[in-house]
């Protein structure tokens, strides 16, 4: 298929990218490198052995959006491009409905412009706020909490309005628990810019040497051992439910929402045990008071998935763990120069 893929530089972006090149798919790249190197998309080619199209642009600018779907003519459309931190989105909500939700209403109007009938995106368990009850489920009610999660939920309601009035448009909503992990080359992985926000980039920054100690933000949870609880999720699994998406034609509604998860949960000391074995290298840490906007648990029920979808998780904490310290050993800044 030929394949449109916005945040392609990314770091889930990247991943799915390499899959959808070596399943023999057209890719264009749409990014505007805001958060990712053209190094990734450089090594991307390599690994694949095939090449692909680039178009440096923000999904913000209609012109530049039509350009790339007038010469490419793509079937349907990966789309992650957006902005994705949480903590940022309460300092500036504004520049993160502008780009999650404007860009992604330019981009619906786009592809409805050039007759192209199928998106696949990039939302989140965050829509779902606190649980109500666990594992969540598609059905759970939708309460995101921060101005990211608001730009997910809006994105997915507005994505549901555009299918309504487009007999021949269909969408795949796919709420990714918690990503990690990298290719097992170790030549892709995610490169957090600063001081990462999440735990597995943080913990392999400190079994790299890059920072001193880990913060575990809170012991005293209610969980196995105090810690928060998290459904993490292979980047490669992940990529591959993507490709599985772009291939699926939703029925009923000509729009589902669906869970991408393992359905198993890891606690933050569990993680930094697991990533002490896959590395050798120990990674010291700190009990601080827990984070603003936790919860404690947070776990995927993965049925839908299997059923629409035929796809399910694979990998395992320990093949996320060594894959992450590969890319993160051998790449110790990431994708800058050392
Ligand atoms: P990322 O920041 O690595 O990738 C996003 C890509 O989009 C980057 O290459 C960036 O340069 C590009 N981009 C950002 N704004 C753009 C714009 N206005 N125009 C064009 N390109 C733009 O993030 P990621 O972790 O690969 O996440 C991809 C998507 O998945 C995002 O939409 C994110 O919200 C969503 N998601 C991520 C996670 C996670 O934990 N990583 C979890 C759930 C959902
Ligand atoms: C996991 C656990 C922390 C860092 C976030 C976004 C969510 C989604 C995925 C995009 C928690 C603990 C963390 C650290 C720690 N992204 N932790 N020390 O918060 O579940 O989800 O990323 O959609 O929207 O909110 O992931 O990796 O930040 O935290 O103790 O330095 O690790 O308290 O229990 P989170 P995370």
């Amino acid at each position: 298929m030929k394949v449109l893929v916005t945040g392609g530089a990314g770091y889930i972006g990247s991943h799915t990218l390499l899959q959808l090149l070596r399943e023999r798919h057209d890719a264009m790249v749409f990014d505007n490198f805001s958060n990712s190197s053209p190094e990734a998309l450089k090594r991307v080619k390599q690994l694949a052995n095939a090449d692909f199209e680039i178009c440096e642009g923000d999904i913000q600018d209609a012109c530049r959006l039509n350009e790339a779907f007038g010469d490419f003519k793509p079937e349907v459309v990966i789309h992650f491009a957006g902005l994705k931190a949480v903590g940022e989105s309460n300092e500036k909500p504004i520049e993160y409905y502008a780009q999650n939700v404007s860009g992604s209403i330019e981009l619906l109007k786009a592809m409805q412009r050039h007759d192209c009938r199928h998106i696949v995106f990039s939302s989140s368990a965050t829509v779902y706020g606190e649980a109500e009850y666990l594992p969540y489920d598609e059905d759970h009610p939708l309460r995101p909490t921060n101005p990211y999660g608001r730009t997910k939920y809006f994105i997915e309601e507005i994505i549901r309005d555009w299918v309504a009035s487009w007999r021949h448009a269909s969408a795949v909503l796919l709420r990714y628990f918690n990503p990690v992990g990298a290719d097992a080359s170790g030549r892709i992985g995610e490169d957090p810019n600063g001081i990462p926000n999440n735990l597995v980039p943080y913990i392999a920054q400190v079994a790299v040497g890059r920072l001193q100690h880990l913060n575990v933000f809170g012991a005293d949870y209610d969980t196995r051992d105090g810690t928060g609880e998290r459904d993490y999720i292979h980047v490669e699994d992940l990529a591959r439910a993507h490709l599985a998406a772009i291939q699926f034609e939703p029925t009923k509604s000509g729009c589902e929402a669906i869970n991408i998860g393992t359905g198993r949960s890891t606690t933050v000391l569990e993680m930094v045990k697991a990533f002490e074995q896959a590395s050798g290298r120990a990674v010291p840490y700190q009990i601080e008071p827990r984070r603003d906007g936790d919860v404690a648990h947070s776990l995927a029920a993965v049925g839908k998935a299997e059923r629409l979808l035929g796809w399910q998780a694979k990998l395992d904490v320990d093949d996320m763990c060594r894959t992450t310290w590969d890319w993160q050993s051998e790449n110790p800044s990431g994708y800058s120069p050392d």
